[in-house]
């Protein structure tokens, strides 16, 4: 995971009670409970002072907030030129998200996380880095592709480290499943890619399954990278996170995996 888990322990401080008090206002007050597997469970988190600060200054900009009917991908982000869309699910503190988007300013980015002190803390940064390019729905991706965008309306989306539910009663929470690699694939307009990443190999194996078996998509490194067996290179703008590197000094993997609508 690319941060650290809250101490179940923890008592919420004053900061965490500001913090929730200012989420409520971005969350959904009147979307029915619908009882399907989340990939996710919410966590209670600590919010710095800091998160909540640019929650509460940069939320009314950069927060987009979930509503059940389609939207003007054009008009969230403004700006007379339309950009590229990328849809990010789970960006976690948002390292990866802000180092991206600074490196990319001419592609916009939707990104979905239901972590609240992430969403604090991707803000945090948004305001730190001056990026104009980033809105953030703090809500259930998949509820967003269900309710929010419209087919065949994103030029990419990047999954970063999903959550490998590593007990195998809990695979079938894991968010890359034939289900949602469709509904991934029919959001994507032509040519449009969808970049996946994970450290967990039985995960890596499932997604190069999944995604190999739909049918609207098409493996970009098969024919460029035959020797990394359905595997891509990692592509340049997708950072190493603390965390990853890590991991490869401790001598574990990371698969990426680059598909295309085709
Ligand atoms: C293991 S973390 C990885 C975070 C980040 N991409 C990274 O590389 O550090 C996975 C994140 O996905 C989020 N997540 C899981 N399912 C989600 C969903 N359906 N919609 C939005 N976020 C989700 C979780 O809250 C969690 O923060």
């Amino acid at each position: 995971m690319g941060h650290a888990a809250p101490s179940p322990n923890a008592k919420p401080s004053a900061d965490d009670e500001a913090f929730a008090a200012a989420f409520a206002n971005h969350a959904p007050q009147d979307i029915p409970f619908r009882r399907t597997i989340k990939s996710f469970v919410r966590r209670a988190g600590r919010t710095t002072l800091g998160q909540a600060k640019a929650f509460e200054e940069l939320g009314p900009r950069f927060l987009l907030p979930y509503q059940p009917a389609a939207i003007d991908l054009g008009a969230t982000f403004g700006g007379a030129t339309p950009h590229p869309v990328v849809l990010e699910i789970g960006f976690g503190m948002g390292e990866a998200t802000a180092h991206i988007a600074a490196l990319l300013p001419e592609t916009n980015f939707l990104c979905c996380e239901v972590h609240e002190p992430g969403v604090g803390a991707l803000l945090k940064r948004i305001g730190e880095q001056h990026l104009q390019n980033i809105r953030i729905c703090a809500h259930d991706a998949v509820e967003v592709l269900d309710h929010m965008l419209p087919e065949q309306s994103l030029d990419g989306i990047h999954i970063f480290f999903p959550d490998p539910w590593h007990k195998t009663k809990h695979n079938k929470r894991r968010l890359i499943q034939p289900a949602l690699a469709a509904k991934l694939a029919a959001h994507l307009k032509a040519g449009g890619y969808l970049h996946c990443a994970t450290d967990w190999q039985p995960y890596a194996e499932q997604m190069l399954d999944v995604l190999g078996a739909e049918p609207l998509l098409k493996n970009r490194a098969a024919a460029s990278h035959p020797e990394l067996a359905g595997y891509a290179p990692k592509p340049h703008y997708r950072p190493l996170t603390k965390f990853e590197n890590r991991g490869l000094k401790l001598g574990h993997g990371v698969w990426d995996l680059v598909f295309e609508r085709q």
